[in-house]
């Protein structure tokens, strides 16, 4: 049974975080549209000595998701995300819990280590906590920890992708967790989110096709090359944040390197102190999922939801359910 904030989307799919990328005037069109819309907490930067950016991004999305549901109220807005990189470098952890636990935030995703501490600031303020893991072994951890629910990041996701089938990792966590469990990994379509469904997840992680939204902060050549690429044009590899991740193999190529010839980097070279790994990792390599053949042009956000929306609900006419 899923938490009651996860119960009335338009479609079961939540539009991932991704570093950079995800600002408010995207988590606000996917709430809108009637998906959960959601944010790494990081990408709200200040300079030294200016306004706290996160509290300026809090307030403004909780006002205009206010003022949509008091103007909408038979289509009222999915609730938002707040993702936290739950790892030793980031030095603004702390605050940020804080601050999310001040405004009150609906649902908090944490990536990269599970925490009881944050969870325990979610569930105090009402919220929900998701934790994002890449096998069994890190999934059960963080049900141990407190998470509500995971996020299971298989194969072929954008960011630091699993190594593992969809079908592999649903199936093993299934076995013994019948809490809230999403799929992020290469799903673009309303059928794959079906699937997600078919195959025991219950709602499908959605990020790189939102990276080609007019809404989503990426150059336009990015989004370009999104619309450009397919699966072939994804690259693995671990050494641009030292963790392994999944990138668009022209922008590797544009930025001077050989996509087919790229050194391994260890983890220990992971660094968030300043918000990230390496900027560079993000800013000129471009991360990517393998979904992406699924995306033909770049498109507001809302009607890339209507368009999964629809294919969805010819799946399942489809398939008589
Ligand atoms: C450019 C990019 C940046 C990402 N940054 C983050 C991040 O900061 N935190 C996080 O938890 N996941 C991050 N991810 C992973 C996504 O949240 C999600 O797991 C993934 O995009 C789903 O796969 P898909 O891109 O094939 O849909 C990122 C993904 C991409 C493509």
């Amino acid at each position: 049974m899923l938490p009651p904030i996860l119960q009335n989307l338009r479609i079961p799919v939540v539009g991932s975080p991704m570093f950079i990328v995800s600002n408010p005037d995207l988590v606000i069109a996917q709430c809108k549209a009637g998906i959960v819309g959601s944010f790494p907490a990081l990408n709200a930067r200040e300079k030294d000595g200016e306004p706290i950016m996160l509290e300026a991004w809090l307030t403004r999305i909780t006002e205009e998701l206010d003022r949509h549901n008091q103007a909408n109220p038979d289509q009222p807005a999915a609730p938002f995300a707040v993702n936290q990189i739950v790892h030793r470098s980031n030095a603004r952890l702390e605050r940020d819990i804080e601050i999310c636990h001040r405004y009150k935030v609906p649902i908090w995703i944490t990536s990269l280590g599970a925490r009881k501490e944050v969870n325990d600031a979610a569930h105090d303020c009402g919220g929900i906590s998701l934790h994002d893991i890449i096998n069994n072994k890190f999934a059960r951890k963080a049900i141990e920890k407190g998470a509500n629910g995971l996020i299971a990041v298989a194969a072929g996701a954008g960011g630091h992708a699993g190594p593992q089938s969809p079908f592999a990792l649903i199936q093993e966590i299934r076995e013994w967790f019948d809490g809230p469990l999403l799929l992020s990994g290469a799903i673009a379509t309303g059928d794959a989110v079906l699937a997600a469904q078919a195959m025991g997840a219950d709602l499908a992680y959605i990020g790189s096709p939102f990276i080609a939204t007019t809404e989503a902060n990426a150059q336009p050549e990015y989004k370009q090359m999104i619309v450009e690429s397919g699966a072939m044009d994804i690259v693995t590899s671990s050494l641009f944040t030292g963790v392994s991740g999944n990138y668009l193999a022209p922008s590797i190529r544009n930025a001077g390197l050989d996509p087919e010839a790229l050194e391994r980097a260890d983890a220990s070279s992971m660094d968030f102190g300043q918000g990230a790994s390496k900027p560079k990792a993000w800013s000129t390599i471009w991360g990517c999922g393998q979904g992406i053949g699924a995306v033909s042009e770049v498109l507001p956000a809302a009607e890339l939801v209507d368009r999964l929306a629809n294919e969805y609900a010819a799946a399942r006419q489809r398939l008589a359910l």
